[in-house]
C-alpha cells in the first residue's frame, strides 16, 4: 500500500494541476453521509449479483451539465438503463484541460458539442455532482486515461461511486508511448484513494476495462489482467472490484470467459489474503467493428446481451445502431438498452446452453490465464507492480493489435471453425505442451480445410459481424 504520507503529499500536488483541484475537500464525506446508501454502485451491484440478475448500463457523455442530465434521465426512464454513465472526453483523458476548457466554453456559446465526452476535472466538484442529482441509478466515471489522479479526486468528491480504468487496461489500449511502470503507478493512486474513501465509509466500486482492444483479444489474456488490476486494487484497500470482457461472438466460449473471470479473479484475491472484496463481472457488447446497418446492429446487440445473460455477468455495457457511425444520440442510445432488456429479462433463461461445453471451455480458458499469472508473479517477485511491467516486457503478457510499444504484439488471434478465438501466433505466452496441440488442432481443423492466407482469414474475423463477411460456423466455410 502506498504510504499515507507520501500519498497526502502526491494528492496536494495533483491537486494543484487545474484550479478546480481546490473543490476537493472533507466536505465530500459530509455529502455522503447525508445521502446514505442511496445511488451507491457497489449496492446496486451486490443486490444484482444475489439477485442473479444481468444489470445494464450505456454510454453516454456529452459537454454540457443541462444536456448530460437531459442525455441520462433519457437513459434511465426511457432506455430503462439500471445503472449510468459519465463517458468522459479525450481532452480530459490526456490531462490536456486546457484545450477541454476552450472546447468546453465554445459548446457553451455555440450549442453545441465539441467534446466527445462530459469534462468532469473542467467541469469541477459542484457542477458534476449535478448530474448526479439529477437522477435515480448510480453513475459510473467511464474514460480511457493513463493518468487519472485528478479526475479520480474530481469524481469521488462530486459523489461518483464507481470509476472505470486500470494501469494495464487504460494504458496499452489507448496510448502507443505511456510507459506501463507509469501508468501502473498512477492507478495505484487511484486505487489508493478507493480506499481512502472506502476506510472512511464509502465504497468505491473499481472496475477493469476487460474488452482491451476489443478485437478477438483472446479470453485468457483478458482474465490474466484483470486478475492483476484486482490484485493491484486490492492492495491498496479496494473492496469492490468489476471485472470485464469483451464478446467474441462465440456463445460458448463468451460465456466460459466471464464465469472464468470471475472465479479466477475471485481465487487469486483469496490467495493473496483479500477475502473481503467483492468481485462482479461486466460483459461488453461487441467492441469490434459494427455492422451499418440497424437491422444487423440489433441482431449484434441482441446477441451480446444474451450472452452476457447466459453467462451470468452481473452488467452488460450496451452498444447503440448508431455505433458504426459515432457518438450517438440519446434516442438511438435508449433502443440499444431496449433491445437488450427484452433479451437479459425474457429470453436468456429459455435458451438451453451446453453446459459440458462451457466447462471444457473454461477449464481451457483458467488453465491458459493461470500459466500467463504464475510466471507473471514469478518475474515479479512478489510484487504485483513489478510482476505487469516484467511480463509485458517479456512477452509473458502480450495483447494482439495493441497500439502501445509496451506491449510486444506478438500474439495474433484467429477463429477457429466454430468461430471460438484461438491463437494462430502465441508469441511468448507460457503455455505448456497440452495447451498449444489443441490450439494447433483446433484451428488446423479451420485451416486445413481451406486454402487461404491466414492475413486475409484474420481479417475476415474481425470483420465478423459486418454485412459482407457473416461466417459460416462450418469447418472451412467462408
Ligand atoms: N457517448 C456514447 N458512447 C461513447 N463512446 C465513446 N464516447 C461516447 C460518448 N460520448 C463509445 C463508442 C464505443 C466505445 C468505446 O465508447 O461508441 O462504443
Amino acid at each position: 500500500m502506498i504510504d499515507e504520507g507520501l500519498f497526502q503529499a502526491l494528492r496536494r500536488e495533483v491537486l494543484a494541476t487545474w484550479p478546480t483541484g481546490q473543490e476537493v475537500s472533507d466536505e465530500a464525506f459530509e455529502y455522503y453521509q447525508r445521502k446514505g446508501d442511496s445511488g451507491v454502485f457497489h449496492q446496486r451491484l451486490q443486490e444484482a449479483k444475489a439477485a442473479g440478475r444481468t444489470l445494464l448500463q450505456p454510454r453516454g457523455g456529452v459537454p454540457l451539465v443541462h444536456l448530460q442530465i437531459e442525455l441520462l434521465r433519457h437513459l434511465e426512464q426511457v432506455g430503462t438503463a439500471d445503472l449510468l454513465p459519465l463517458t468522459v472526453d479525450s481532452y480530459t483523458r490526456q490531462n490536456r484541460y486546457e484545450e477541454a476548457q476552450r472546447h468546453l466554453e465554445r459548446s457553451q456559446q455555440e450549442g453545441v458539442a465539441l467534446l466527445n465526452g462530459f469534462p468532469v476535472v473542467n467541469h469541477g466538484v459542484r457542477n458534476s455532482r449535478a448530474v448526479l442529482e439529477a437522477v435515480a441509478a448510480p453513475v459510473q466515471i467511464r474514460h480511457g486515461s493513463p493518468d487519472a489522479r485528478l479526475l479520480a479526486e474530481i469524481s469521488f468528491a462530486a459523489g461518483y461511486t464507481s470509476f472505470e480504468g486500470g494501469g494495464i487496461t487504460y494504458n496499452l489500449p489507448y496510448s502507443a508511448r505511456v510507459p506501463l511502470e507509469r501508468s501502473v503507478r498512477d492507478w495505484q493512486y487511484v486505487d489508493r484513494l478507493s480506499g481512502y474513501y472506502t476506510e472512511r465509509g464509502v465504497v468505491i466500486n473499481r472496475e477493469s476495462y476487460g474488452a482491451l482492444t476489443g478485437i478477438m483479444v483472446p479470453p485468457a489474456i483478458a482474465v490474466a489482467i484483470s486478475v492483476f488490476e484486482a490484485l493491484l486494487a486490492a492492495e491498496q484497500g479496494v473492496k469492490s472490484i468489476t471485472v470485464g470482457y469483451g464478446q467474441n461472438g462465440h456463445i460458448i466460449q463468451d460465456v466460459a470467459a466471464v464465469e472464468v473471470l470471475g472465479t479466477l479473479t475471485q481465487q487469486y484475491l483469496q490467495r493473496f489474503g483479500f477475502h473481503d472484496v467483492d468481485v462482479t463481472t461486466c460483459f461488453h457488447e461487441w467492441m469490434g467493428p459494427f455492422p451499418m446497418t440497424e437491422g444487423r446492429a440489433f441482431g449484434l446487440i441482441g446477441l451480446g446481451a444474451l450472452t452476457a445473460a447466459l453467462a451470468r455477468a452481473t452488467k452488460v455495457i450496451t452498444k447503440t445502431p448508431h455505433e458504426a457511425y459515432g457518438v450517438p444520440t440519446k434516442e438511438a442510445n435508449a433502443q440499444g438498452l431496449l433491445c437488450s432488456r427484452l433479451m437479459v429479462d425474457t429470453m436468456a433463461h429459455q435458451v438451453p446452453l451446453d453446459r459440458a461445453q462451457v466447462a471444457e471451455e473454461a477449464r481451457w480458458i483458467a488453465r491458459e490465464a493461470t500459466a500467463i499469472v504464475e510466471k507473471a508473479l514469478e518475474l515479479g517477485e512478489g510484487r504485483f507492480d513489478a510482476s505487469v511491467v516484467r511480463a509485458f516486457e517479456a512477452g509473458v503478457m502480450d495483447l494482439p493489435f495493441c497500439p502501445s510499444i509496451y506491449a510486444q504484439n506478438k500474439v495474433m488471434p484467429i477463429r477457429d471453425a466454430t468461430g471460438a478465438v484461438r491463437y494462430l501466433e502465441h508469441g511468448h505466452l507460457p503455455f505448456d505442451k497440452e495447451t498449444l496441440d489443441r490450439n494447433q488442432e483446433l484451428i488446423h481443423q479451420r485451416m486445413g480445410a481451406v486454402d487461404t492466407d491466414p492475413l486475409e482469414q484474420i481479417e475476415k474475423d474481425i470483420n465478423f459481424f459486418l454485412e459482407a463477411e457473416g461466417f459460416s460456423a462450418v469447418s472451412g466455410g467462408s
